[in-house]
């Protein structure tokens, strides 16, 4: 299917699998082959759906959305992680207007969606370099649409748009999965050309704060060198954490593991 949008400037090509390991590796490997920039991978199942540090990213047949969009973009390499949090930016937007607001939806630094404290997404965005600059970026989302009962272990920590419906007796609409891609497709795009044009996330860094979990509220950095606590203060520009620490300064966190209390069993 062809989706050409007046006056954006990405073009989606959207390709659709029945069922696939993971659309992040068939997004690396068509864009590699020649992919233009903006071709969406979506499946309607994954048997090797994976997560972010290695995790895997179950993915049942026929419930949830799952895709993964290339983008070819000409910026330098260390700009790519902020995609992350515009993509975040752009699935809280879309649902937002489906639902119309009836579900509220935080973002845990970087990019986990949350309702009612439990995952209802999650990004995983990989990038391809030919020597010193972007051969591709893939960005890989997957929502927990119309999943009923997730498996012991998630239990306590995944939702779905079905199981919120049922929570709040039913005032959340459930979109058809491909509007649901459209959907955020269209906030992606614009957001996305605000990104080009600036090459930081100042344009959206109220919006981003507004929905971050983390907010003032109390955080567990976790670096491979050991672990503190602080209060998250909000993101910078470039999407890093600021993160005070009891001591008084201020960090700015890049990449890592933040828990947030009240989520994912942080008390
Ligand atoms: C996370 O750990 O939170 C990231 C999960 C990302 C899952 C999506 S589903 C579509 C795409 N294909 C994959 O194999 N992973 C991403």
């Amino acid at each position: 299917m062809i989706r050409q949008q007046a006056n954006h400037e990405l073009k989606h090509n959207i390709i659709h699998y029945e069922t696939t390991g993971s659309t992040n590796d068939d997004a690396k490997r068509l864009a590699r082959e020649g992919a233009d920039d903006g071709t969406v991978v979506m499946a309607d199942a994954q048997s090797a759906g994976k997560g972010r540090r290695g995790r895997v990213w179950q993915s049942p047949a026929g419930s949830n959305l799952y895709f993964s969009l290339v983008l070819k973009p000409e910026f330098a390499p260390d700009k790519a992680s902020m995609l992350t949090l515009v993509m975040a930016l752009s699935v809280v937007q879309a649902i937002g207007k489906i639902t119309g607001g009836a579900l509220e939806l935080l973002i845990k630094w970087p990019n986990d969606i949350v309702a009612n404290g439990r995952k209802l997404c999650g990004i995983l965005t990989e990038m391809n370099l030919d020597r010193d600059s972007i051969e591709s970026v893939v960005i890989g989302v997957g929502i927990n649409v119309n999943q009923e009962y997730f498996d012991s272990e998630l239990a306590e920590f995944a939702t779905s748009l079905l199981v919120e419906k049922r929570r709040a007796n039913d005032r959340i609409i459930i979109p058809e999965r491909i509007e649901l891609l459209e959907t955020i497709l269209d906030f992606f795009d614009s957001n996305y050309k605000l990104f080009c044009k600036n090459l930081n996330l100042e344009f959206m860094k109220a919006d981003y704060e507004r929905c971050l979990a983390n907010m003032n509220n109390r955080v567990k950095v976790l670096e491979s060198t050991g672990e503190y606590e602080g209060e998250a203060l909000g993101i910078n520009e470039r999407g890093e954490l600021l993160v005070m620490t009891h001591g008084g300064s201020v960090k700015e966190i890049y990449a890592g593991e933040v828990s947030v209390r009240g989520i994912y069993g942080y008390v």
